[in-house]
């Protein structure tokens, strides 16, 4: 049994932009002059390293962070991406009786496995669009030629944000299909694979912290997951988020728990997990109303980065603490009235080729209300920051308006250096059209 008295030391396992954020949110004290927690990080990257010690543990090295963990004494273990929570990495860490917020494994398939999770929300009537599962190609491309165009071919399993394709022609599917199923494509990932009706409208990322049956829904937010703008090109992981996404009304938001979050969990316990950690809630909102596109089994990346700072209390540590140890009824949370946005900053190439190595230069000081959060940045043999992945920065502001947040935002991209750096210029456009 967790006490319940806070933590005083937390390892946050990841090094992207939202374990950035994750780290300076955790440090935040609970209350005006309370105690901070001790944070630290691994493998972390160059600008987490410039706020807490970072330990060069890899994500999926098990052993390794739970001897990381019990060497620096770490009270509660904070799991940012996918892949060690589908290894398993809370089990392990709970089998050494260290109190960890992520799922176990059991839980991580609800990411691990779309069949899985299709199969759980047309078992339970959740909203979601009608598919098809295969594992052979004959029956894959009968069933496509059933179904209108676009349709969505999806890999089954963890691809990196890469393995799903919205054909927009037959014969793109059924290329998709036969890359997935034949070609190896995605490997063991692409094996079995999802034929899915496409759904139209605009998405929404909804997070909630869930502790079994109990769960706390976090701010709305809106991703946008194309790389170029306007929505166009690739997919990717993310290139920015802003919060709260207004096209999620209050009542929108009350059927979305109603129709969806409720049932979830209540079906994730049903299904005999004890799901603690953010079920993070992909949703298309419909003409028919809102359908659920995806789970995640832990917070988005780039949308923790405008979540969490609007949430005024409880403190972060407190929240997911009350999660990890099964007290999280009745927690309530107290949400600003600020604007966040975050505008990625990636290495131009990404999502497919892109280089690593060249050097950043940062804006100092930057104006109130602005931080840069650390992606994909290492420091080279001479301690220059230089980036180290496709996705390099997240430019974070906060206002009274998005228009503001999104003006101070954008004012401090152009003023990074980096001659690789791109970045999305639309980013909360939707939002600022509508309310212009
Ligand atoms: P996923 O990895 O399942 O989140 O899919 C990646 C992206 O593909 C989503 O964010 C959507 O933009 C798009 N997508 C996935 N499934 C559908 C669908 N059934 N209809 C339309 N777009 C989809
Ligand atoms: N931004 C989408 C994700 O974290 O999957």
């Amino acid at each position: 049994m967790i006490p319940r008295a806070l933590p005083r030391s937390v390892l946050v396992i990841g090094s992207g932009g939202r374990e950035h954020a994750l780290v300076q949110a955790l440090l935040r004290p609970a209350a005006p002059g309370g105690a901070a927690v001790r944070a630290i990080c691994a493998p972390g990257n160059a600008g987490i390293a410039e706020e807490v010690p970072c330990f060069p543990v890899a994500v999926d090295d098990l052993d390794g962070i739970v001897a990381l963990a019990q060497r620096e004494k770490i009270e509660f273990v904070v799991v940012g991406p996918e892949v060690p929570l589908a290894l398993g990495l809370s089990d392990r860490l709970l089998a050494a009786g260290i109190p960890v917020y992520g799922p176990k494994a059991d839980g991580a398939r609800l990411e691990a496995s779309k069949i899985f999770t299709k199969e759980l929300l047309l078992k339970y009537n959740i909203p979601t669009a009608p598919a098809g599962i295969f594992t052979a190609v004959a029956p894959a491309l009968e069933y496509l030629r059933s179904r209108p165009i676009p349709i969505v071919i999806k890999a089954d399993g963890l691809a990196a944000g890469k393995g799903v394709v919205v054909a927009t022609t037959r014969a793109e599917a059924e290329a998709a299909v036969r890359d997935m199923l034949e070609g190896g494509r995605f490997g063991a990932s692409g094996r079995q694979i999802l034929i899915e009706d496409c759904l139209f409208g605009e998405e929404t990322s909804i997070l909630v912290v869930v502790s079994g049956r109990d769960f706390v829904i976090l701010p709305t937010s809106q991703d946008h997951k194309r790389v170029g703008d306007g929505d166009t090109g690739p997919n990717t992981g993310g290139m920015g988020t802003y919060s709260p996404a207004e096209v999620v009304t209050p009542a929108l938001l009350e059927r979305i728990e109603r129709e969806i979050v409720r049932p979830s969990v209540d079906a994730i316990a049903a299904e005999g997990m004890d799901y603690r950690g953010t079920l993070f809630v992909g949703i298309m909102l419909t003409p028919a109303g809102p359908s659920v596109i995806e789970f995640n089994a832990r917070f988005g990346d780039p949308e923790t980065q405008v979540v969490l700072p609007r949430i005024a209390s409880p403190s972060l540590v407190e929240l997911l603490w009350r999660a990890a140890g099964g007290e999280l009824a009745g927690t309530r949370l107290t949400v600003t009235a600020d604007h966040a946005i975050c505008v990625v900053i990636a290495a131009q190439g990404y999502p497919d080729n892109y280089r690593k190595g060249d050097p950043i230069t940062l804006p100092k000081p930057l104006p109130a209300g602005v931080s840069i959060l650390h992606a994909g940045t290492a420091r080279d043999a001479s301690g220059q920051v230089v980036t180290n992945g496709g996705r390099v920065l997240g430019v974070t502001a906060i206002g009274p308006t998005l228009r503001a947040a999104a003006d101070q935002a954008y004012a401090t991209c152009a003023a990074v250096g980096c001659a690789t750096k791109y970045f999305r210029r639309d980013i909360g456009a939707r939002q600022l059209n509508r309310t212009a």
